[in-house]
């Protein structure tokens, strides 16, 4: 095992009801003017922020508010988050939202402090200050509500950039299943592929004897193959949809990642076609991680066979090992389908047309990246192709 540093200072509230609590914990953690950030309008149909809201003026305690986060963030609101803040004096923001308003929240956390343009945190730079930022999660998907990373889109060219810092650790998570009764099927199983590809990102590396996170890895997988099909069947499972729920968290404050290589090439293959296509993540991911492990497999085939057996069930073929790393892949898909993902570039609307110019936007070049397999330009365009035209399926 690697050595590893882990810090999670993030505050989890959790259960039925715990958004009337927002107020209580903003003022807990030295919050007395809010930015309140949300999406697109489900927070307010639900009726979910009139509660956050009511809890704040409970406490006695200022908001502002900055509607309208799209999924797949632009800088574009950041920018206007920014100027809110720095004239409203706000000194916290609480996202009220998934994983697109709260990574827009982070942006702005960043940006607020800092003299430059924000995006320079997105370009490789580390911030020195961040305003605190808390959520109130209303769909189990990114893990935005326990990680330290954001990921931003910049209208200007379609670049689909993220950045990470502990500052912008969430200081509270507010997680109540109940609020993501009302996600449509179609956002449920988007998150769900998320949540497993943030542990497929970390299940494949080339770190040995690291069998406490093998272990946590599958514990997560074998959940989200359990619970997933039992919200898509009945979207009311509380029971079910708070597994989810922990789980998302789980999957990516990286405490199933430390102390072992980690890949990360199905997010950044991955955010080209959401960046391009402004496509849910989960369904890019749908098309590209199975086709990433199509490319990848025979790299360590053991490694394939004991996702296989140990994930999916699949039964060892001892003589021919490649067989039974290949049918869990196909499980994999299977799986995806019967969520109701896309599997192919044309079931995600992506064009074959497109790919040099995703490679291009890759910006690779003639350099290597990723933990389990280092990867080539020429490689990202084989992940592509294999998306757009699968064989094990
Ligand atoms: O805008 P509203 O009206 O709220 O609708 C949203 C949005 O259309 C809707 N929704 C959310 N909660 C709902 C709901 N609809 C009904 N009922 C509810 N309870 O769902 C749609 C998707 O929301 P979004 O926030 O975009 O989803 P998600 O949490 O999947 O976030 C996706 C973004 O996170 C980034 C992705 O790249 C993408 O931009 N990621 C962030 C990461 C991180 N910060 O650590 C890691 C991830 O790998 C990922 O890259
Ligand atoms: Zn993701």
């Amino acid at each position: 095992m690697n050595n590893f540093q882990f810090y999670s200072p993030t505050e989890f509230i959790f259960g039925r009801e715990t958004e009337n609590k927002a107020g209580h914990y903003v003022k807990k953690h030295g919050g007395s003017s809010v930015l309140l950030h949300f999406g697109g309008g489900s927070a307010v149909k639900s009726g979910l922020l009139g509660r956050v809201k009511a809890s704040l003026e409970a406490e006695g305690i200022a908001y502002t508010e900055l509607g309208g986060v799209k999924p797949n963030p632009r800088d574009t609101l950041v920018y206007k988050g920014i100027d809110i803040c720095r004239e409203n004096n706000i000194d916290f923001i609480l996202a009220v939202g998934g994983g697109s308003v709260i990574d827009s929240a982070k942006a702005i956390a960043m940006g607020v402090p800092y003299d430059g343009d924000f995006w320079d945190f997105y370009s490789g730079k580390d911030p020195e200050a961040a305003l605190p930022v808390a959520t109130v999660l209303t769909i189990a998907a990114a893990g935005s509500e326990g990680s330290g990373d954001s990921v931003i889109t910049k209208e200007e060219g379609g670049l689909k950039r993220g950045a990470g810092s502990d500052l912008i650790r969430p200081r509270f998570s507010i997680l109540n299943p109940e609020l993501t009764c009302t996600l449509p099927a179609y956002q449920t199983a988007c998150g769900a592929t998320d949540i497993m590809a943030h542990v497929f990102e970390r299940y494949f590396t080339n770190t040995t004897e690291v069998e406490i996170t093998d272990r946590l890895c599958e514990a997560v997988l074998m959940t989200m193959i359990k619970e997933t099909p039992r919200v898509i069947a009945d979207p009311a499972n509380y029971d079910a949809r708070a597994n989810i729920m922990w789980a998302g968290m789980v999957a990516h404050n990286n405490i199933v990642g430390v102390g072992r290589e980690q890949d990360w090439n199905s997010h950044g293959i991955e955010h080209e076609l959401s960046a391009l296509y402004d496509c849910a993540h989960g369904a890019g991911l749908a098309v590209i991680m199975p086709a990433w492990m199509e490319f990848v497999y025979k790299h360590d085939i053991m490694r394939f066979a004991q996702a296989a057996t140990r994930i999916w069930g699949c039964k060892m073929d001892f003589a021919a090992p490649e067989n039974t790393a290949r049918e869990g892949i196909i499980r994999f898909r299977r799986f995806l389908r019967d969520i109701g993902m896309p599997l192919t570039f044309d079931e995600l609307g992506a064009k074959t047309d497109d790919i040099p110019a995703l490679v291009d936007k890759f910006g690779l070049g003639d350099g290597r990246t990723g933990g389990f397999v280092k990867l080539s330009s020429e490689d990202i365009a084989s992940i592509y192709r294999i998306a757009a035209d699968p064989k094990l399926i």
